[in-house]
């Protein structure tokens, strides 16, 4: 059984005090241990990685390769305007779900527009901790894995 990468984009290191009216009181690491729970329970290995950088996100997605059955990715600012992270999204054949704590579409019309969701199986947003969770039951699901 493959595991599951979650990747975590720009300023979602600040999560807890970072503009908490929008996106919450919990940290990152709090997301990360739910999760982390969460797979526990159902057997399969779930790895964590964060970067502020666009390029370091780019290596995470091309060394999934053959590693992953899942990526869980939220791409936070780069969603809206990275087309090399939506290029290695469509290079390697990991199934990705996109999430966002936020509900981005009924915020600012920049982040109306996902230039990675023609390349993902499919997004959750505006459920907070909760979108990470649903992408997590779908993608254990998926894999045949959720009891
Ligand atoms: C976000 C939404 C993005 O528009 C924003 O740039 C983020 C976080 C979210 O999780 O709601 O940093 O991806």
């Amino acid at each position: 059984m493959k595991k599951i990468l979650v990747l975590h984009g720009p300023n979602l290191n600040l999560l807890g005090t970072r503009e908490p009216e929008i996106y919450g009181r919990l940290t990152m690491e709090d997301i990360n241990r739910r999760m982390e729970a969460r797979a526990k329970r159902a057997s399969v290995g779930i790895d964590f990685f964060q970067s502020n950088h666009e390029g370091a996100l780019v290596d995470a997605i091309q060394q999934a390769r053959g590693k992953y059955g899942f990526i869980i990715l939220n791409a936070a600012a780069y969603t809206h305007y990275s087309i090399a992270i939506r290029d290695a999204i469509g290079a390697v054949e990991v199934p990705v779900i996109e999430v966002h704590l936020s509900n981005i579409h009924k915020r600012e019309e920049f982040r109306h527009h996902s230039v990675i969701s023609p390349v993902v199986m499919g997004q959750v947003a505006g459920l907070g901790l909760e979108s990470y969770l649903a992408a997590l039951e779908a993608a254990l699901l998926k894999m045949g894995a959720a009891e």
